[in-house]
C-alpha cells in the first residue's frame, strides 16, 4: 500500500436501479485519519453509496481506490462495472471493514467464531492468534466476557460492538459504518458511540452515514450532505451545520433538529 496516497478514493460513482439514477457522480477523498459523515435525507443514496464503495452494489461507473489500489472491473452486457479478479476483490474487501446498522452477525455462531472468521480464512492467521487478537478486541469494546454468547443473548449495543470488533479484526484501511446506531433502543446508542469516539480518537480512517449530529460534528474531519444522488454540501462539521449554504441543507438540518 502506498502511504502517500489517500486511504480511499471514491471517484465519479454513478448508479441506477432501472430508470433511476441513484447516485449521479460522487467523489470523495479521506486521508488516513480523517473521518468523513455523511448525512442526507431517507433515499438520498447514502447506503447505496457504501455498498458501491466495497461492490456490494456494482456501480455503473466510476472507480474505487483504497490506499492507492483500484479495484479492477470491467463493464458487462448489463452497463455495471464488475470485478474481474475475485482474488482483488477479497481482498480490497478486506481492507474495508462494513458495519451495518442491523448488525448483520451470524446467528448461529458464536461471538468469537463471528470475530475469527475473517482473520482466519482471508487473512489466514493461526486459530490462535486470531482468538488472541478477538480478545484484545472484544476487551476494547467492553464485552470481553461475552466470547461464547450467541448474538440473539445480546442486546442490540452488544451486537453492535461485536459488528465493530468484528471488523477491526481485519484491520481494515478504512472503516464504513451505515447509521450504526439507528437500529438501537435509546438507551444502548450511547455504548455504541463510545466505542465509535474512541476509534476516532486512535486516528482510524472512518467513513461514516449517520443521523447522530453531535457526534458528526464531534469527530468528523469532513461532512457531506448528500442528495438526490450528488454532494451538495462538503466542509468541515461547521462550515456545513452553522452556515447552511441552502434551502435544501437548511430544511434538512431543520428536519434534524425538530425531530
Ligand atoms: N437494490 C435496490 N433496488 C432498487 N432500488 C434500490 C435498491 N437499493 C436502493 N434503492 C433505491 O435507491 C434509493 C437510495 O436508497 P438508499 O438506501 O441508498 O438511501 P439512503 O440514503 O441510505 O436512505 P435511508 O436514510 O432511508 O437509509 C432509494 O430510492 C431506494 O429505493
Ligand atoms: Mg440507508
Amino acid at each position: 500500500m502506498d502511504t502517500n496516497q489517500p486511504a480511499l478514493s471514491v471517484r465519479d460513482i454513478h448508479k441506477q436501479f432501472g430508470n433511476t439514477e441513484v447516485l449521479r457522480g460522487v467523489s470523495f477523498e479521506a486521508h488516513s485519519g480523517d473521518v468523513v459523515s455523511i448525512i442526507g435525507s431517507s433515499g438520498s443514496g447514502k447506503s447505496t453509496l457504501l455498498r458501491c464503495i466495497n461492490f456490494l452494489e456494482s456501480p455503473n461507473s466510476g472507480e474505487i481506490v483504497v490506499g492507492g489500489e483500484a479495484i479492477r472491473t470491467r463493464k458487462d452486457k448489463t452497463g455495471s462495472l464488475v470485478p474481474v479478479d475475485k482474488a482483488q476483490l477479497r481482498q480490497m474487501r478486506a481492507r474495508l471493514g462494513m458495519v451495518f446498522q442491523n448488525f448483520n452477525l451470524w446467528d448461529h455462531r458464536t461471538v468469537m467464531d463471528n470475530i475469527i472468521e475473517g482473520p482466519v480464512h482471508i487473512l489466514k492467521q493461526s486459530k490462535k492468534q486470531a482468538k488472541e487478537q478477538a480478545r484484545a478486541l472484544l476487551d476494547k469494546v467492553g464485552l470481553f466476557d461475552k466470547e461464547d454468547h450467541y448474538p440473539s443473548q445480546l442486546s442490540g449495543g452488544q451486537q453492535q460492538r461485536v459488528a465493530i470488533a468484528r471488523a477491526l479484526a481485519m484491520n481494515p484501511t478504512v472503516m464504513l459504518f451505515d447509521e450504526p446506531t439507528s437500529a438501537l433502543d435509546p438507551e444502548l446508542v450511547s455504548e455504541v458511540i463510545t466505542v465509535i469516539r474512541q476509534l476516532a480518537e486512535e486516528k482510524r480512517t472512518m467513513i461514516m452515514v449517520t443521523h447522530e449530529m453531535a457526534l458528526a460534528r464531534e469527530i468528523s474531519s469532513k461532512l457531506i450532505f448528500l442528495d438526490q444522488g450528488l454532494i451538495h454540501t462538503q466542509g468541515s462539521p461547521a462550515e456545513v451545520m452553522d452556515n447552511p449554504d441552502s434551502d435544501r441543507l437548511r430544511q434538512f438540518l431543520g428536519m434534524l433538529n425538530a425531530a
